[in-house]
């Protein structure tokens, strides 16, 4: 059986500030994760000369790859953070205060409310079926580092988890879930890498 190793970006400068979407670097803590996801992906994979690992094309995720090194890197444009349109670059506060409407919109159906010029879950859960096709077709282990709306997807695919707990599904940051396909169907294990 092969590992797929899901993860989210090292903290970035607006997880810190507390604001969604955005395209910043990521923090010292973030860094230090870099660091220690590359080590973990050093040992995990040692042997495994066909992996590779797999970003969004936010620098995020690019950077927090940046430290693995012996492995092809593969930006995906379907692997970037759900598109908040008008609400990119808010914390969820201000959203509160300044559109209530949709704050409370979303709050009531998280799956199906969509961003103005934005996308809802639904919308990313559709974007990323070529991802897992791929995915379902590689041998080799695939190391995904993306974000938290894409990797709740991607994981209730691989856990069969229901369509409606998809948006509130647990991906904190600095934690590797590792999945593993077996004949006897999928095993699941979290390192938690930083406090
Ligand atoms: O806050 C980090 C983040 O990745 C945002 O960029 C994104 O909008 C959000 O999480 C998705 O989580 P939720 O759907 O719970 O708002």
């Amino acid at each position: 059986p092969r590992p797929i190793l899901l993860t989210r970006h090292g903290e970035s400068q607006d997880n810190v500030r507390g604001r969604i979407g955005g395209d910043t670097a990521i923090s010292e803590a973030g860094q230090l994760y870099a660091k220690k996801l590359a080590n973990f992906v050093g040992k995990r994979l040692k042997s495994e000369r066909a992996a590779s690992i797999w970003t969004s094309t936010l620098q995020r995720t690019i950077l927090t790859a940046s430290p693995i090194v012996g492995f092809p890197k593969i930006q995906w444009r379907a692997l970037d953070e759900i598109n908040a349109g008008v609400c990119d670059g808010m914390t969820y506060e201000e959203i509160k205060k300044n559109m209530p409407e949709e704050y409370e919109s979303r709050k009531k159906d998280k799956l199906r409310y969509r961003y103005p010029r934005g996308e809802s879950y639904l919308d990313v859960i559709q974007r990323l079926e070529p991802v897992i096709i791929e995915l379902e077709r590689q041998r080799a282990p695939v190391v995904v580092i993306s974000h938290q709306a894409v990797l709740r997807a991607l994981y209730a695919y691989f856990a069969d988890r229901p369509l409606k707990e998809i948006p509130h599904i647990e991906v904190p940051l600095h934690t590797i879930i590792e999945i593993q396909m077996g004949v006897t169907g999928v095993q699941e294990k979290r390192y938690k890498l930083m406090d």
